[in-house]
């Protein structure tokens, strides 16, 4: 991180994005036809002081600066500015990588029959196990930096690589040490039921009574998560044990953010949204009974497109999802089998050209959206008087809707985190 002065003047900019007008209170999420209208400033500045956004306005009115003391001036000329990306659903933390499966996904086989042959979740859990908390704290770092650099100023970190209670502890002490050496804000999820461990096979019961008597009540002691997710899946957590760990996980005060309906249509989303759920994740087949479950839920649907992408299943239906008048958030899935990318321009990009949604609808479900789904969206995701400075500036691009359109270039050229360039 570069030291810069506590004032920033961003000027000239082509579009800033994301904007909540003069006198508005800053909607804390955006469903339905409202995600679409994003309010977009052409030709105007941004000052940031202390860290947050102070004011703006257009260029042919810079009147908020008084003060020019120590300000540091950007020169945005063509270039779009808005909030850095809120990545709500992430898996950093893992040890190794799984390339040999995804060859033999190219050579026919599905994700689940990987999983069923030991390969897939547990493949990690083994590799992870092994693995001194030094070494994943390092590669995690390494990952979150390279994130931080494409726009993500907001992450979720998940466990769910370790499945017995040290190697759970050891990857969300991870997490709280990212915490201590990162601009990116972080929240943290305790995903111990992501699969049943080899051991527990024959007896999973059993290992859903480990997580609620002993792994969750270790995790909320010592603070080390926000949220408790559960994978909710056919060969995984059913419903009724789904319901136990929801039951359980709100009672020490975790409020459940789940992987659902990736596979196959469950009737989970029902059974989260009446344990208050802040997200549903995946989503890639919905039920008419999952939409209305989630209406008016304060739910969020969180879609992961490059996810699907990547081990070839279907998209979400974000169109049905958002018509019928819902919220929906973008996110990567970041992880090392089913989406070994932490990219969110190109999950912005998918979400365009395969989930169907406008460029206004796709960069505020991984911006404001995103930050509803981690509890953040009074503090971040949008660009209001008094939010934190987490800004993307691009290269000089026409118009926001370039973005997505010119998928998988780079076109972030500077990150400013806590009102400091990265
Ligand atoms: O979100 N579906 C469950 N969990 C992850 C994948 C985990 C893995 O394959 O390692 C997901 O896709
Ligand atoms: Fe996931």
């Amino acid at each position: 991180m570069t030291e810069s002065p506590t004032k920033l003047l961003i000027k000239n900019i082509r579009e800033l994005l994301c904007v909540v007008p003069d006198g508005e209170t800053a909607p804390k999420l955006l469903q339905g036809a409202a995600l679409h209208k994003m309010t977009v400033l052409e030709d105007a500045w941004l000052a940031v002081e202390d860290g947050k956004i102070s004011d703006f306005g257009s260029m042919y009115d810079l009147h908020g600066i008084t003060d020019w003391s120590s300000l540091k001036v950007i020169d945005a000329e063509g270039k779009v500015v808005m909030p850095a990306w809120c990545d709500s659903h992430t898996h950093l933390v893992f040890a190794g990588s799984r390339e040999g499966e995804f060859v033999d996904r190219i050579r026919g086989l599905s994700y689940e029959d990987i999983a069923a042959k030991g390969g897939g979740i547990l493949n990690s859990a083994r590799k992870l196990q092994d693995t001194p908390e030094e070494v994943l704290f390092e590669s995690a770092l390494a990952r979150l930096n390279a994130v931080a650099q494409l726009g993500t100023g907001a992450i979720e970190i998940k466990s769910g690589y370790g499945l017995t209670p040290e190697a759970e502890l050891k990857m969300l002490r991870v997490v709280r040490r990212l915490r201590e050496h990162s601009p990116v804000t972080i929240k943290a999820t305790f995903l111990g039921a992501h699969a049943f461990p080899e051991r527990f096979k024959s007896v999973p019961q059993a290992y859903v009574e480990q997580i609620v008597h002993e792994m969750l009540p270790q995790v909320a002691e010592e603070g080390l998560a926000e949220y408790m997710d559960v994978f909710c899946e056919r060969g995984y957590f059913s419903n009724n044990q789904t319901d136990q760990l929801l039951e359980a996980s709100n009672q020490y005060g975790l409020r459940p953010k789940i992987h659902v309906n990736q596979f196959s249509i469950s009737g989970g989303i029902e059974v989260a949204v009446r344990h208050n759920a802040l997200s549903v994740d995946h989503l890639e087949v919905v039920g008419d009974a999952d939409i209305e479950a989630l209406r008016g839920s304060g739910t969020m649907a969180t879609l992961l497109p490059s996810c699907s992408f990547f081990i070839n299943i279907p998209y979400a239906p974000a169109r049905q999802l958002i018509d019928a008048g819902l919220p929906v958030a973008l996110a990567s899935d970041y992880n090392p089998g089913s989406t070994p990318s932490g990219n969110m321009p190109l999950v912005v990009a998918m979400g365009c050209i395969k989930l169907r949604m406008t460029p206004a609808e796709a960069i505020q479900a991984a911006t404001l959206n995103g930050a509803y789904a981690m509890d953040l969206s009074d503090e971040l995701g949008s660009i209001a008087v008094g939010k934190k400075a987490n800004l993307i500036i691009t290269q000089p691009i026409p118009s926001h809707e370039f973005l997505p359109y010119a998928f998988g270039s780079n076109l972030i050229e500077q990150v400013i985190l806590n009102g400091q360039l990265i």
